[in-house]
């Protein structure tokens, strides 16, 4: 099923968060499942100076399983607090490259108050996949996240 309509998907997420469970791995399949350009999709606790990954779908599994702080477009969203989007990733030095067939990634950061405790990743293997449309969800979904994440 692909639903590219965010009403509806916003919908459908905010009944899996009052379900109260399993929610941050079912959140993450349901993204998988209903956007086509969401190719890759995880969460990363920030634990410590890292993101340690936490649920995740995709055709493979990734090995950055363990981030610090500084490094990757992750690192560069969790420390400034401030959602990501790259639209080629081949351009980009800061790019911890995971799978070969990704060109564009969003990183967007859960936060409680200025605290930064996690973030959504997704990668596309489209290139420029992500728009205005794409942050603005996400951004509303990690708020929603937020008491999810221990
Ligand atoms: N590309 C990320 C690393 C995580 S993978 O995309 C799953 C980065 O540059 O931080």
């Amino acid at each position: 099923m692909i639903i590219l309509d965010y009403k509806s998907a916003k919908k459908n997420i905010e009944r899996i968060i009052l379900s109260n469970q399993d929610v941050l791995s079912n959140v993450v399949n349901f993204l998988y499942e209903n956007f086509d350009h969401y190719n890759w999709v995880g969460i990363y606790i920030v634990k410590g100076n890292n993101l340690v990954l936490g649920p995740w779908k995709g055709k493979q599994a990734t090995e950055h399983t363990k981030i610090p702080i500084d490094k990757g477009i992750c690192g560069s969203a969790a420390a400034s607090g401030k959602t990501e989007i790259v639209a080629d990733v081949n351009t980009d030095n800061r790019y911890l490259s995971c799978f070969i067939s990704t060109k564009s990634e969003i990183v967007v950061p859960i936060k409680k108050d200025k605290k930064v405790l996690g973030e959504i990743d997704i990668d596309s293997d489209k290139r420029n996949a992500f728009s205005k449309k794409d942050k603005v969800f996400l951004e509303n979904l990690a708020d929603m996240l937020r008491q999810h994440i221990h």
